[in-house]
């Protein structure tokens, strides 16, 4: 029979014999299968494993700074960088999902290559690619994916003629996240809600500025540590909220307001394929909605999405 021990045991072993003294790259996410992915790999080689962790300027509230603090806690060699403003040049003016998408998918693998060769000699790219990824070559979903999808002509980039280690290749989710805490990882990066490489750009429906990202975050923190504090973010899937390309009016006082509407979103699912929506309690949506409104400059309207997929999809873009 499997056991998370034992697939612990014997995954390090052959990574240890795999690599030997071999450096190894390796892109972390914040999600599950790169951060699980990582601490196999660092319990076989430690301080050979070079990670990078890059802030897009995408990311939830705070994001960056904490999940850069907790891998740093937990002994991964990693290195934190900042290229917000390379992927708001970017984006720009852009409004189709999928050129935010392809812009996003460039700018990331530009300033991976160029980290990557920071690491000198390095000889084998690291990858949390699970079994579902490998089956389901085609999806889009994914770090390693996104990056060949969205890689155009020009040659491939350097860090793409490595040799790839992919210890959880053979894994599904429920047992990446047996392995991860056996290993000790954190609950706030195993229990983590998935979350899409592109982030908060398909959630603010058309163009993308450091201030709409700015605003979408102040509203997803509010709705997410209010899941957490009532104990019903587990029961989710996934949640967020997305910023709507409308304004409405709204009254404050004697005046006419006329500012941003925003979507919240949460549903149950298994594999992301099909989703129902969450039946939140109404006295929940009532005071995250009143947070939002009394907290978050700009916006004076909070809608609730009741929709399915089959056939609304989970993200707006
Ligand atoms: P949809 O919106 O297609 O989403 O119902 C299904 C799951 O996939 C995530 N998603 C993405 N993940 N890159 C990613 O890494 C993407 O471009 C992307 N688009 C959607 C979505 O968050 C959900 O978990």
């Amino acid at each position: 029979d499997w056991t998370p021990d034992q697939f612990i045991e014997s995954t390090v072993a052959e990574l240890r014999e795999q690599i030997g003294d071999d450096k190894v790259i390796l892109g972390l996410s914040g999600g599950v299968d790169s951060s699980v992915a990582a601490m196999l790999i660092h319990q076989a080689i430690g301080k050979n494993l070079y990670c990078i962790f890059v802030d897009n300027g995408l990311l939830r509230k705070n994001e960056f700074e904490d999940v850069l603090h907790s891998y740093k806690d937990m002994g991964l060699n990693v290195k934190g960088v900042d290229a917000k403003d390379q992927f708001y040049s970017a984006l720009a003016g852009l409004t189709d999902p999928e050129a935010k998408r392809k812009a996003i998918g460039r700018v990331f693998i530009e300033v991976f290559d160029q980290e990557s060769h920071q690491v000198e000699d390095a000889k084998w790219l690291g990858q949390g690619t699970i079994y579902p990824d490998v089956i389901e070559s085609v999806s889009v979903k994914g770090p390693s994916a996104t990056i060949k999808s969205h890689h155009n002509v020009g040659g491939l980039p350097d860090f793409m003629k490595l040799k790839v280690v992919e210890p959880l290749k053979t894994l599904f989710k429920d047992e990446v996240r047996l392995v991860g805490r056996t290993l000790g990882i954190a609950d706030t990066i195993i229990g983590r809600h998935p979350f899409p490489g592109p982030g908060l750009a398909i959630r603010i429906l058309g163009d993308i500025t450091p201030e709409k990202v700015a605003i979408l975050q102040e509203v997803d923190h509010i709705f997410i540590s209010s899941l957490k504090k009532t104990g019903l973010y587990d029961q989710v899937w996934q949640a967020g909220a997305m910023l709507l390309p409308i304004q409405s009016v709204g009254v404050m006082g004697d005046e006419r307001t006329y500012e941003r509407v925003v979507a919240l979103r949460a549903v149950t699912s298994v594999d992301g394929m099909t989703a129902d929506w969450c039946h939140l309690p109404y006295e929940f949506l009532a005071d995250v909605s009143n947070e939002i409104i009394n907290k978050v400059r700009g916006v004076n309207r909070v809608v609730y999405d009741i929709s399915s997929k089959p056939p609304a999809t989970i993200e707006w873009e």
